[in-house]
């Protein structure tokens, strides 16, 4: 791959979207371009070994934190043009979560200094680093919200009212109908991950949304079809 294929990729992603052709190249000459498999974990949550920041060029990760019961909570999927890593390089501390790859991928590694070196000349990037932070910061104070004062069933009607906010596509159905289409939906097990509860759980309250016709399940999307039925029960905890 060379500098121009670089460039090419860094031109994805929304954190560099104000940078000139010349400080792209500039930045491509910093960029190591590494392939993961599916599963692969990046980033350990704890580790203060390595320190990098990781672009997605393709794919897509999930960032989870594992409890003292070996269970997992996701915090966010995160895919092509966005990146992590950058938390314990502004503040030095080990890293705050874990990544892993949930379908193949290849990101983009920048070593802790010319990132930082980056961020100090072009205060576009701190900015655009500020708002995609507090844009997640936003999101972790609903969840947390979420998690101490909504029921189960509240919760997995939030994640998937998240879901839809995040990637769904609105769609017209062959009779007319509006609704919302989450391709590549989630397992039942990362929808648990995302609400704090057990895969049989999800799997149970998912039956009842069906059968109430507010969302269908397919091997690989979710169809909101009633949306109004989600927010009620998300807002009625
Ligand atoms: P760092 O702490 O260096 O390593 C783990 C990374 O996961 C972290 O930087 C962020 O990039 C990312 N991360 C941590 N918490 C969240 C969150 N709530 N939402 C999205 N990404 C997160």
């Amino acid at each position: 791959m060379d500098n121009n294929d670089i460039c090419g990729l860094l031109k994805g992603v929304d954190l560099f979207s104000e940078l000139t052709e010349e400080q792209l190249g500039l930045l491509a000459n910093l960029v190591v371009v590494q392939d993961f498999n599916r599963d692969e974990t990046v980033v350990l949550e704890g580790d203060c070994s390595m320190k990098a920041l990781y672009l997605i060029a393709s794919g897509t990760v999930q960032v989870y934190m594992t409890g003292v019961d070996g269970r997992e909570t996701i915090l966010s999927f995160l895919e092509r043009g966005d990146f992590f890593g950058e938390m314990s390089l502004i503040d030095g501390e080990p890293r705050s979560a874990s990544v892993r790859t949930v379908t193949d991928a290849q990101l983009m590694i920048i070593h802790s200094e010319p990132f930082l070196t980056l961020i100090r000349q072009t205060p576009e990037i701190a900015m655009s680093l500020l708002s995609e932070m507090c844009k997640r910061l936003r999101k972790a104070n609903k969840q947390i919200g979420s998690l101490s004062t909504m029921s189960v069933s509240g919760r997995v009607a939030g994640t998937l009212l998240n879901l839809m906010e995040e990637r769904g596509m609105r769609i017209h159905t062959d009779n007319g109908q509006m609704v919302t289409v989450i391709h590549n939906r989630p397992t039942q097990q990362q929808l648990a991950d995302m609400s704090g509860t057990t895969r049989e759980t999800v799997s149970r309250i998912c039956s009842m949304l069906v059968k109430a016709n507010a969302i269908a399940m397919t091997g690989k999307d979710i169809v909101i079809f009633d949306e109004n039925a989600l927010q009620e029960k998300a807002t009625k905890g």
